[in-house]
């Protein structure tokens, strides 16, 4: 434990917390604070906060917060001490073994032996790909996609031979225990006992996540059969509705350009890739979730999606507005021609005319009604099957001005007056079995939460921007003044660790606190300016403490009704208190 502790600390110390959370999420400078769209949920203003002097961040959104290895954690979802493992390794900080509670590190054993499992797996067929007479078939598949020897070892590219027990035997030459390599996902329960494995007879592309680890695989036939691409199941380290194929190679050039390009499939990324198109990701044929938006917009500022060209594709680019703009990053949407996919396409065209194709691209709503109403004049029949298909997705975004600028987008398309459009609108809404209303109320409710008293705001602030002066008021009756039992937490801790260990960084009280409504209410006054100026502070404590005074006379002269002694001897008290205060 102690070992532990010290290296937590060493890693604090060699990392700024800037400079980590800004490799995922794009920060901007906010007077002392850096804030961005918070990668935990959706929004689109930023609430997120990274307080450099404290080291500490949070959102004021979803309340999410911490050191950077709460960040870690909750980024990579990962545990304690992967998180721990990883900081360790990036500022090179030695940890020795042994911590963290008995759960978390049988997760983190799980998770740490599916990703050896799985680099193994990776290696295991790469070999296979270039062995002369295994790989054959294969190499001369890649061959006819024109994927080149660069891109196939820059993306591990591998192979399956069509064998039922190839890994399997590999994995026990490895000693390898055969239920954790099921639990990767690679090999599967025969009904009699035994395994067999998933892939055979497949080119393999191996999925990697930001740090570079290999989190599952992909893997498709070389001629027609079906299924044509089969991937990982759900393992612990792999979830295909949260991953983006390339991400690990793609981040930097996302993040140069401001752009993502989504296309669906690991053709279509490596074959950009080798024409040289570098700002693209792939969903992996999944639709699109929160979850991918959130990775992205850590890096990019829009996102050009490509879709198919036929009906389902352009339904798939209207699904997707409300989910971008719910979560704030720019969508646009491209159409290939007729039979194109980005992999033929830019294998047939060339480089410059796909990323022409791009830099035109519209914004998704736009795209949807061009591609609506590229044929004819729409007559009512169809003015009112296009607004079928139109309102519920107007009615899922929650960004008040996005809906009012698509509805005179609308209006003028299809010559309906706004008026008329936003009417139906409401009383689409109101038909819904009530449950926008629901998710407004709550939404209204949760931000009328009477405000904290400002008392308890001040202390708070004090005793984090000035410890020292607020430590003098450990003696006055301070918990009289204040109405929030969060803040009553955080005042008690504070002046307990502060006798025992004397001034201490505002930060590490976090550790010591125990609720989560009081770590919670700390992070947010940290990352607060001062209330107070170096010259004022005596003169808030002195106020504080005269407060406190006051109302604790104040309460025992209620008390003391009928005690007609006790009472004129607080009276006195109180007028004497009084003249002082307007004297001086
Ligand atoms: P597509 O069917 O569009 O295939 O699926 P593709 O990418 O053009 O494949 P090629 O060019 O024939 O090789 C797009 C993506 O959907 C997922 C895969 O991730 C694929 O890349 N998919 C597709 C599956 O997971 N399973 C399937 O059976 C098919
Ligand atoms: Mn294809």
């Amino acid at each position: 434990m102690v070992y532990q502790q010290s290296a937590k600390e060493e890693i604090k110390n060699a990392a700024d917390i800037v400079e980590l959370i800004g490799q995922f999420v794009q920060l901007k400078k906010a007077g002392r604070n850096y804030v961005g769209l918070c990668p935990f949920h959706a929004e689109k203003d930023p609430s997120f906060t990274v307080s450099p002097e404290r080291q500490t961040f949070h959102c004021f959104g979803c309340k999410k917060g911490g050191d950077i290895f709460s960040f870690w954690m909750e980024y990579h979802s990962s545990t304690f001490p992967e998180a721990l493992k990883d900081l360790a390794e990036r500022y090179q900080v030695t940890i020795s073994e042994g911590f963290s509670g008995h759960k978390e590190r049988e997760r983190s054993a799980q998770r740490d032996a599916v990703f050896k499992i799985n680099e193994k797996a990776a290696f295991y067929f790469q070999e296979a790909l270039s062995h002369s007479n295994v790989g054959k078939a294969a190499r001369a598949y890649l061959g006819r996609r024109s994927l080149p020897k660069e891109v196939i070892s820059q993306f591990q590219l591998g192979y399956a031979p069509d064998e039922w027990d190839g890994l399997i035997e590999f994995m026990r030459r490895e000693k390898i225990d055969l239920d954790m390599v099921a639990r990767a996902g690679l090999i599967v329960p025969k009904k009699n006992g035994g395994y067999y494995d998933r892939f055979r007879g497949r080119i393999i592309f191996p999925i990697l996540d930001l740090r570079q680890q290999v989190v599952g695989f992909g893997g498709r036939v070389l001629d027609d059969s079906l299924p044509k691409y089969l991937n990982s199941p759900e393992t612990p380290v792999f979830h295909k509705g949260e991953v983006l194929y390339g991400l690990h190679a793609s981040h930097k050039a996302v993040r140069e350009t401001g752009r993502a390009v989504l296309v669906e499939g690991y053709m279509d990324l490596l074959a950009l890739k080798k024409n040289g198109f570098q700002e693209v990701v792939a969903t992996l044929g999944t639709a699109l979730t929160a979850t991918h938006i959130r990775r992205l917009k850590g890096y990019a500022k829009e996102a050009v999606i490509v879709f198919d060209s036929d009906e389902a594709g352009k339904m798939a680019a209207l699904k997707s507005l409300p989910i971008f703009s719910n979560e704030g990053l720019s969508a646009k949407a491209v159409v290939l021609p007729e039979g194109h996919d980005p992999d033929t396409f830019v294998n047939a065209y060339g480089l410059d005319r796909f990323s022409e194709l791009i830099d035109r691209a519209a914004l998704i709503f736009d795209f949807f009604l061009d591609q609506k109403l590229a044929k004819k004049d729409p007559d009512v029949e169809e003015k009112v099957r296009l607004l079928k298909e139109i309102l519920p997705v107007l009615s899922g975004l929650s960004n008040n001005s996005h809906r009012s600028l698509y509805a005179r987008r609308l209006s003028e398309r299809i010559g309906i007056k706004e008026e008329v459009l936003l009417s139906e609108l409401r009383s689409f809404e109101k038909d819904r079995s009530g449950r926008a209303f629901q998710t407004r109320m709550k939404g209204r409710l949760t931000d009328s939460k009477v405000e904290k008293r400002f008392d308890d705001l001040h202390l708070l602030n004090l005793l984090i921007h000035y410890p020292d002066a607020a430590s003098r008021l450990v003696g006055c009756d301070w918990k009289i003044l204040l109405s929030d039992s969060a803040v009553i937490e955080i005042v008690e801790t504070f002046f307990r660790k502060y006798s025992q260990e004397g001034p201490f960084l505002p930060q590490d009280l976090l550790e010591s606190l125990k609720s989560d409504v009081a770590r919670e209410q700390f992070r947010e006054a940290l990352v607060d300016d001062a209330h107070y100026s170096e010259q004022e502070v005596d003169l808030a404590v002195a106020e504080i403490e005269e407060k406190a005074q006051e109302k604790k006379i104040t309460a025992s002269i209620k008390m003391a009704k009928g005690d007609v002694e006790a009472l004129n001897q607080l009276l006195e008290l109180k007028r004497n208190k009084d003249r002082k205060v307007l004297n001086g």
